[in-house]
């Protein structure tokens, strides 16, 4: 899952795009989602479309439509293309002060259109400190999906660990502190949803993966796939990192 920010103009997450096109096996496996910023996304689509690189947002209204500027409805990300779409990022919460009851109507209004939400949860640096990261982040996901129905939508549910100190220029975490996070993540859907519907959803770690360190966290089953930003950001780097997963 590549985050690409507010990096990259819409000309150069195209050109960024057509260089990972021209890389044949990319996106095959394992699966690649390119999430451009908003005004990227048609032209993105576009240069993607019948190749097997998928799209997502960045980010979604809570809400299916009305007043609200600025805001971007989900089925226009549908219409757009986008199968994914993150929620609830640090950057999020922090600089548009978003709140786990906010991130999880916009889980629901993103799952009830046919969009894929990737919830990203994580301890800042003085809770993992104080040792309270666990509670903090089980917390954070049962606020997040009390108002999220369950059932059929296990399959469909991504969350993402990203512990915030580990996000670049921080980090990496250690990945035995991320397996074991990824081990409480599961056990609030296990509490959440019964174990039938949380063994469906996919765990994800985020925080200065890079082509160096990125097996260390993939090889082990705990954790089903990386959210990107920085490295993902750069063909070079980009590519080093799916070779590696290769
Ligand atoms: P990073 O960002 O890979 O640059 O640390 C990850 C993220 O914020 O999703």
């Amino acid at each position: 899952m590549a985050n690409w920010k507010m990096a990259l103009r819409t000309d150069q997450a195209v050109s960024l795009a057509r260089r990972l096109i021209r890389q044949r096996s990319i996106g095959v496996s394992p699966e690649v989602v390119l999430c451009p910023s908003f005004p990227a996304l048609s032209a993105v689509q576009a240069a993607v479309s019948k190749t097997h690189l998928q799209l997502g947002a960045q980010d979604v209204s809570w809400t299916d439509r009305g007043a609200l500027t600025g805001d971007v409805m989900p089925d226009d990300l549908r219409w757009n293309g986008c199968r994914y779409v993150i929620v609830g990022h640090s950057e999020r919460r922090r600089y548009q002060a978003e709140s786990n009851q906010t991130i999880g109507k916009k889980v629901t209004a993103a799952l009830s259109h046919g969009l894929s939400p990737i919830v990203c949860v994580g301890e800042t640096a003085e809770e993992r400190r104080r040792r309270i990261h666990h509670h903090v982040v089980a917390r954070q996901l049962e606020v997040i999906l009390k108002s999220v129905p369950p059932a059929r939508h296990g399959q469909h549910l991504l969350v993402a660990y990203e512990p915030i100190w580990a996000i670049s220029p921080g980090g990496p975490a250690e990945p035995a502190d991320a397996f074991e996070m990824a081990q409480v993540i599961r056990q609030a859907l296990v509490d959440q949803y019964g174990g039938r519907v949380a063994g469906l959803v996919r765990i994800l770690y985020g925080g200065s993966v890079s082509a160096a360190n990125v097996r260390d966290f993939i090889d082990h089953q705990a954790i089903e796939g990386v959210l990107v930003g920085s490295e993902s950001q750069q063909a070079e780097t980009f590519i080093a990192l799916l070779k590696a997963l290769e």
